[in-house]
């Protein structure tokens, strides 16, 4: 009995040295309790309210005054949210300053929260340094670059006076015909926990009060990842959208234990790093919406693995709880947890009824009381409450907003993300000296392409999205010698007497569920820029720009040398710094490589016998 208790306090010991290292960095959220309580006491259940109640700049700016009407204390911009001024640093920093200034004339005068996705560098605003997303990130396998990716991207934020946002996605894909794939690290959730970790780290650093720091915000909890696809449509669904395959927003079918063995270790980590918010998933478990389960919301979440920070719902997710109304809804999902609600434009609605519901009874006191305390905690975390700070954007980090310091780093990512799936008869690294290199292929002169959805707009565009980033094809010119002779078309026509030619293909942009594909396939085009270099006998090395694994027998079959390149952002030189051999690749892969659609949904966590990938998580060759 002795050395059972004995060795019991050994482990306990272990244990607690293990964790030692993060929660001795990182301050409690609840210390801020006295402060947090003494405000809650002076507040009316109308400022409580306010505190919970994130509308859109744009809708909430067509009747500005209700930010004081409606103590509003947090205003979002979603993917296609730019300032009525126009898309500028400017532009954006004057947004955040007149809303902020708004807020401050309040009673109590609660500084805006203001979140956006800045899911791969500060991704809305132009000019901004955009970094590979997530699936390339999950390549590297490097957490310093992450947490140095993710300072970075706090910084840019900052400059606009942002302080908070909608990132890590620390989804755990297991379906790779989801269009969100690319948004997670990996397939495996190890590599999802260290490097969404990393993120947090970036984001918030040591100290969410510092000026330099933003509010992080892990998403999207839980099980995102893990939903089965269906044809059978969705509510809300246009009819002719009806039959088409679909993964977003649906259901995951699994046992707690594989949901706890899959998809939470991420969000364990995340609250180990001290994350402030985390969204939960519009997607459902078993059958309830995660938005309406007190049992992940509360219970594990919150009791359990101790999150002190607060829950903020997905864009108009509350309204999608059912059984019953909106005001059901409101009542359903607040009281399994949910702390701030995203209501983009019908957020005066959510207040009233959500009063309604406090003054009905059927949302007890206690859980406004609850929700408001965990936001404020993060609010004087946040140094927001310090009256002797300004809470206006500082304008002299305008200065290094997209900066070239910033685009090495992103460089730095790129070439640690490219995965090298190809290589014969050496054809990479190539000579800069090479005599005459053909470039072509949709993505080889494309910035729109390289940087994916949620680039400037929602689901992202081809072409010039952002001014400030190199292409591939710019790239390759500035990395050959004088003497060699650059050449490009769309196509691949018009490459006769090339010594080699670089066809970057793949993926047009895309965001959340309108990614959801059946078929994977290269596109038509993609496939004759190739054959059109082959039929002359020319070396060919593919790159593929793309959200995800893709089916490339054939092509890959015809080239000589193939670089899987993720949505590797704006700093297309980080591949050339890789095919000219000034660092050798060290890519592997974060997802499993399927040979054809019928193996999918393929991945390490599925049955060991039936796992026969075209390259197995973790593949990556070198030179
Ligand atoms: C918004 C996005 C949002 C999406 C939700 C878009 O209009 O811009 O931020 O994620 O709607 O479906
Ligand atoms: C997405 C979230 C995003 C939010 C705000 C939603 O549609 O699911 O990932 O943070 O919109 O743009």
């Amino acid at each position: 009995m002795k050395s059972l208790i004995f060795g019991a306090a050994v482990c306990l010991l272990l244990l607690g040295l293990l964790f030692l290292p993060a929660c001795s960095q990182v301050k409690r959220l609840s210390s801020y309790d006295s402060q947090a309580k003494e405000l809650l006491s002076l507040m009316t259940l109308e400022e409580k309210i306010g505190q919970m109640t994130q509308p859109e700049q744009g809708p909430l700016l067509e009747n500005p005054g209700d930010i004081q009407k409606y103590f509003i204390g947090s205003v979002l911009s979603g993917g296609n949210s730019d300032p009525a001024e126009g898309n500028s640093l400017e532009a954006w920093t004057n947004l955040y300053d007149r809303i902020q200034a708004e807020a401050l004339k309040t009673r109590l005068a609660i500084p805006i929260l203001y979140g956006i996705d800045a899911v791969h560098g500060h991704s809305n605003v132009l000019s901004a340094v955009m970094f590979p997303h997530n699936i390339g990130l999950g390549c590297t396998r490097d957490p310093v670059l992450v947490e140095k990716i993710g300072r970075i991207t706090a910084e840019e934020v900052r400059a606009t006076g942002i302080q908070w946002t909608f990132s890590p996605c620390v989804a755990v894909p297991q379906d790779i015909r989801w269009g969100r794939t690319y948004e997670g690290f990996s397939e495996d959730p190890a590599v999802v926990r260290s490097l969404g970790e990393a993120a947090v780290r970036g984001m918030q650093g040591v100290d969410l009060g510092h000026p330099l720091s933003i509010l992080a915000c892990a998403k999207h909890y839980v099980g995102d990842g893990g939903t089965s696809a269906t044809t059978a449509g969705r509510p809300g669904v246009p009819p002719a959208n009806m039959g088409r395959l679909w993964l977003d927003q649906g259901d995951t079918k699994i046992d707690e234990a594989t949901l706890r063995r899959i998809h939470l270790p991420g969000y364990i980590a995340a609250v180990n790093s001290g994350v402030g918010s985390i969204m939960p998933s519009y997607s459902s478990w078993n059958g309830t919406r995660c938005s309406a389960s007190k049992r992940l919301l509360t219970e594990i979440l919150k009791q359990e693995l101790g999150f002190e920070g607060f829950l903020i719902s997905d864009y108009n997710a509350i309204g999608q709880v059912k059984p019953g109304d909106y005001k059901g809804a409101i009542e359903i999902s607040i009281n399994a947890g949910m702390d701030m609600a995203m209501e983009p434009d019908h957020y005066r609605d959510f207040f009233e009824k959500l009063k309604e519901l406090v003054h009905e009874g059927r949302v007890p006191m206690s859980r406004i009381d609850d929700a408001v305390t965990r936001i404020l905690r993060v609010k004087f975390a946040m140094g927001l409450m310090d009256k002797n700070r300004s809470q206006f954007a500082d304008r002299k980090l305008h200065g290094s907003f997209g900066s070239a310091s910033h685009r090495a780093v992103a460089r730095e990512a790129v070439r640690k993300s490219l995965v090298l799936l190809k290589n014969e008869g050496r054809t990479l690294p190539i000579s800069r000296k090479i005599a005459h290199i053909h470039v072509c292929g949709k993505s080889a002169d494309n910035i729109g392409n390289q940087c994916g959805g949620w680039t400037v707009q929602w689901q992202g565009q081809s072409g010039n999205v952002t001014p400030g980033g190199t292409t591939v094809l710019d790239a390759v010119k500035a990395a050959v010698s004088g003497a060699t002779r650059v050449n490009y078309s769309e196509d691949g026509t018009g490459a006769q007497g090339a010594s080699l030619a670089i066809a970057v293909i793949g993926e047009r942009p895309y965001a959340e569920g309108v990614g959801d594909r059946s078929d994977l396939a290269l596109e038509a085009e993609d496939i004759r820029a190739v054959d059109n270099l082959k039929s002359l006998g020319i070396p060919v090395v593919v790159i593929l720009i793309s959200g995800r694994p893709m089916i490339i027998n054939s092509v890959l079959a015809r080239a000589d040398a193939f670089i899987a390149a993720f949505l590797p952002g704006t700093e297309g030189q980080g591949i050339a710094d890789v095919v000219f051999g000034d660092y050798g690749p060290t890519g592997k892969l974060s997802f499993s490589w399927p040979k054809s659609m019928d193996q999918l949904p393929l991945n390490t966590n599925g049955p060991k016998d039936e796992y026969a990938p075209l390259f197995p998580l973790g593949y990556g060759l070198s030179y």
